[in-house]
Parts: structure tokens; C-alpha cells; sequence
């Protein structure tokens, strides 16, 4: 583990004269082919970029594996940090968004999420890590069907919680046309359709990372001084884990293993006060690398109500439509350098008993269409 960022930039180096040289001979074919009146071509044929995908001379990117690999944690985050950190100008031009799922069982929303994503196959790739010890099943025709990947336990506020979450995002960078990555819970559902969320995502150049800092106890008084000089006071922040993230950042997150041994020696829930890993340490390693390129605030909703330890819940009596108002204009904020009411796309806590109301409400929001397959008809 400790060569991978040495390794890296050596590959790099050593494949990047044969990769110069042949895609500049290719570049060449495409001229004499007369290929060059596609404006696609004529646009980029400076850099001889777009020919890297059609030759099979590369930077070392993994082999396409199995969701359920036998790649040992080191095997699978050394591969993922070799991940090439743009997509779409490495491999096919259509970007994905890998939606992942950090859950404990089964998915009691999943059929709301299946109408979510009908129709939109190819746009996006789903991961799911569920507790180790769950072993229900998942229908053949489900969108979730062979998505599962190789898990282990992950417990509230513990650091196992980081370490899932980036077994996540490293199964998703091995498929090189994920481009944003979205960490989701089986209570999460989304706020509009998909073509609105793919648009918003993979037209933005920023991640959206809540991130913050403040010397109260629950956020710098959860700072351990131990992590000095590697993480100062200074560089301590505190977020919501709910994520969104382009791939630049994705590599850089499965690459790091300087500042998760700190959080795995300094950050502990058994602590008094306790310190909640998940809260502090994408944050604080984006504050620590001086990461630039993040909104700062997260795309997933959650309610808190002063005081309490856990967000609030939506059931069977929340789900009417004005709650989705109230959520969805919940904030104002920027996107892309204009401001705007559009600052969510996600919204969680949603209990399984919230999922009759929620199909029925599906095609009012737009989140999906009425389809004969799950026909709910409104009582009223
Ligand atoms: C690249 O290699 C793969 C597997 O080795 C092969 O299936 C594919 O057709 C090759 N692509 C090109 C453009 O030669
Ligand atoms: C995992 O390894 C075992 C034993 O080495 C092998 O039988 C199995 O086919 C492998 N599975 C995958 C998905 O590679
Ligand atoms: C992101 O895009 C906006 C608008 O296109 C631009 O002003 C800004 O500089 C870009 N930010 C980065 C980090 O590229
Ligand atoms: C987010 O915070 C960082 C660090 O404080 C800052 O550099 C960056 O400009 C902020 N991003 C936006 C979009 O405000
Ligand atoms: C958003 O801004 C509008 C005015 O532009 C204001 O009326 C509204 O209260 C703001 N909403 C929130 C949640 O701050
Ligand atoms: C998707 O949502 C957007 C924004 O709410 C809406 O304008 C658009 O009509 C919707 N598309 C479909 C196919 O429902
Ligand atoms: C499915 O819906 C379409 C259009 O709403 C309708 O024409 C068709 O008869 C329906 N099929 C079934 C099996 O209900």
C-alpha cells in the first residue's frame, strides 16, 4: 500500500511515450481516413485525446472485474487509486453517475428508485454494500440485481463507516465512465427525475461536500491535537457523510492513507466526547489537501431538530406533497455561479411505511411516470 502513489506517477511515466507516440500515429489514420471532417475530431485533435479509447495502448486501468471480486481491500483501493481522474476524455464519451448505496439489509424504497431510473440504462452504475451477514434476495429483473459488492461490518459514528464508504467509491472508479459518485442509505429517495439530477450533477464542476468549521464542542471539540501537524485545528471541519463527488476527487479519496491512519488512531466514538469519524473525515482531508473545487454543501436533505442525536424520520402521514415542496426549496444557494432554489436532490430519512404514498405520488413530482407495471391510483 505504501508505494501506490510512487507506482502511479511511475506508470504514468513510463506509459506516457508509447501513448504519445501511438496516438499521434492513429491521429494520422483518422487524417489520411478523412475522418477529420467530424467536428468531434476537429475540436480535440491538438491534444490527440479522443484517440486514447480506441487504441488499446492505456495508463495501467484496471481490467474490468466482477462486482463480487475476490481483490483483497489493498488489491481493490491500490487498483482504484490508478483510476484515470476524467472519464469522459479517456474512455467512452458518455459519463455515468454511480449511485452508492451504504446500507444495512434490504432496500424497502427500492421500487420507487426502479422507476426513478427506468429508461435511463447506460447513465448510470449502482453499488450496493450491505452488512456482511445480510442475506436477502434480490430479484433477477431488479435494477439492484448483481450489484451487491464484497462488505464488511459498518457501525454508526465508527471509522469502519469511511472505510465502507470508500469500498464504494473504489468499486465504482474501476468502471472508468462513472464520473460523480453519490453516496446514498436505504432511507434516501430522490428529489426529481433522473435526467433533471444527471444534469445537474454532470454539468457541475464542483463536488458537493458539506463543510464547515466552528469551535464548538461538536466540531472542533472533537478535535484531537495527537493529529498535529498533519491536521491542525485550523484544518478541522465537520459535514453531513452525505457526499457527492466528481472522480478527480474520488481517486484522491481512495488514494489517501496519510490522513485515514490518523482518524483510525485519533478519531474514536469510544472517546469522551466521542468523535464521529464519518462527520469529520472527507472534510477535513478536503481542508488538509486544500481541495478547492467543492460547493461546500451537500445535495442530500436530512431534518434536524435541535439537540437530537439522529434526524428526523418521514412516514406514512408526512409523505403529502407539500412536504416535497418544503424540501425541495428548502435552501438557497449557488450552482454553477447562479443562484438558485435548486440546492437538493436527495432527501432522506424515508421509513419503508412511506413507500405506498410515495408511488403514488411518483408521477404528480415528476420523479417518474405513471407506468402499467406499478399502477397506484390516488384514493382522493
Ligand atoms: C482492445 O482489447 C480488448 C480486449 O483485449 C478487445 O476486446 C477490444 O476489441 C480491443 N479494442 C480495439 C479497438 O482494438
Ligand atoms: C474467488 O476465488 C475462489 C478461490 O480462489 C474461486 O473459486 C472463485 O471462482 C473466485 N471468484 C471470483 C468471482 O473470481
Ligand atoms: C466552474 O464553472 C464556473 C462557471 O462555468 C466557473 O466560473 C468556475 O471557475 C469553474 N470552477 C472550477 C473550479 O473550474
Ligand atoms: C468552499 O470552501 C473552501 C475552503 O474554505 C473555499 O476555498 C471555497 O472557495 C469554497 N467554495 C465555494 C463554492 O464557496
Ligand atoms: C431564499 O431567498 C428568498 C429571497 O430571494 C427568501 O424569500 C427566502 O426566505 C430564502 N429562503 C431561505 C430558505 O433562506
Ligand atoms: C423532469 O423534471 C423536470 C424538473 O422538475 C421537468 O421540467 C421535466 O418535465 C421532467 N421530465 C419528465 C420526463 O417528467
Ligand atoms: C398500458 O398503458 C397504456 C397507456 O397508458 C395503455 O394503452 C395500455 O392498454 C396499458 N396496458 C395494460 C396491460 O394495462
Amino acid at each position: 500500500m505504501k508505494a501506490t502513489r510512487q507506482d502511479r506517477s511511475k506508470a504514468t511515466n513510463h506509459a506516457k511515450p508509447h501513448y504519445f507516440i501511438c496516438s499521434c500515429l492513429l491521429f494520422f489514420f483518422a487524417f489520411a481516413l478523412g475522418m477529420v471532417s467530424n467536428p468531434y475530431l476537429q475540436s480535440h485533435h491538438e491534444s490527440c485525446k479522443p484517440f486514447k479509447t480506441s487504441l488499446n495502448f492505456s495508463l495501467p486501468a484496471p481490467e474490468p472485474v466482477s462486482l463480487m471480486h475476490n481483490m483483497s481491500e489493498e488489491e481493490l483501493l491500490w487498483r482504484a487509486s490508478f483510476a484515470p481522474k476524467i472519464s469522459h476524455v479517456l474512455s467512452s464519451r458518455v459519463q455515468k453517475i454511480a449511485f452508492l448505496f451504504l446500507t444495512r439489509g434490504d432496500l424497502p424504497l427500492a421500487p420507487f428508485w426502479e422507476e426513478f431510473f427506468k429508461g435511463h440504462d447506460g447513465l448510470y452504475s449502482i453499488y450496493v454494500h450491505p452488512d456482511p451477514a445480510y442475506n436477502g434476495l434480490i430479484p433477477r429483473n431488479s435494477v439492484f440485481f448483481g450489484r451487491r459488492i464484497p462488505s464488511k461490518p459498518a457501525r454508526w459514528g465508527q471509522i469502519n463507516v469511511i472505510e465502507a464508504e470508500r469500498r464504494l467509491i473504489a468499486n465504482a472508479l474501476l468502471d472508468s465512465s462513472n464520473e460523480r459518485f453519490v453516496l446514498l442509505s436505504e432511507s434516501c429517495i430522490p428529489l426529481y427525475n433522473f435526467s433533471m439530477i444527471y444534469t445537474y450533477l454532470v454539468n457541475s464542476n464542483l463536488s458537493y461536500v458539506g463543510s464547515f468549521h466552528d469551535t464548538s464542542p461538536g466540531c472542533l471539540g472533537r478535535y484531537n491535537p495527537a493529529m498535529a501537524p498533519q491536521i491542525t485545528a485550523e484544518k478541522w471541519h465537520k459535514a453531513s457523510q452525505w457526499f457527492e463527488i466528481n472522480r478527480a476527487l474520488a481517486v484522491e479519496i481512495v488514494s489517501d492513507e496519510k490522513y485515514l491512519s490518523l482518524f483510525q488512531k485519533f478519531c474514536l466514538i469510544s472517546w469522551k466526547p466521542p468523535c464521529f469519524s464519518d462527520e469529520h473525515y472527507i472534510p477535513t482531508f478536503m481542508a488538509a489537501i486544500s481541495w478547492r473545487s467543492n460547493s461546500n454543501r451537500s445535495v442530500t436533505y436530512t431534518k434536524w431538530s435541535s439537540g437530537q442525536a439522529h434526524p428526523a424520520s418521514f412516514g406514512k402521514h408526512d409523505v403529502i406533497p407539500e412536504l416535497f415542496e418544503k424540501i425541495r426549496y428548502s435552501e438557497n444557494c449557488t450552482y454553477n455561479g447562479v443562484n438558485t432554489k435548486v440546492c437538493v436532490l436527495f432527501a432522506r430519512k424515508f421509513l419503508p411505511d412511506s413507500l405506498d404514498l410515495l408511488m403514488k405520488l411518483g408521477p404528480d413530482l415528476k420523479i417518474f411516470k405513471q407506468t402499467n407495471d406499478s399502477i397506484y391510483h390516488r384514493d382522493a
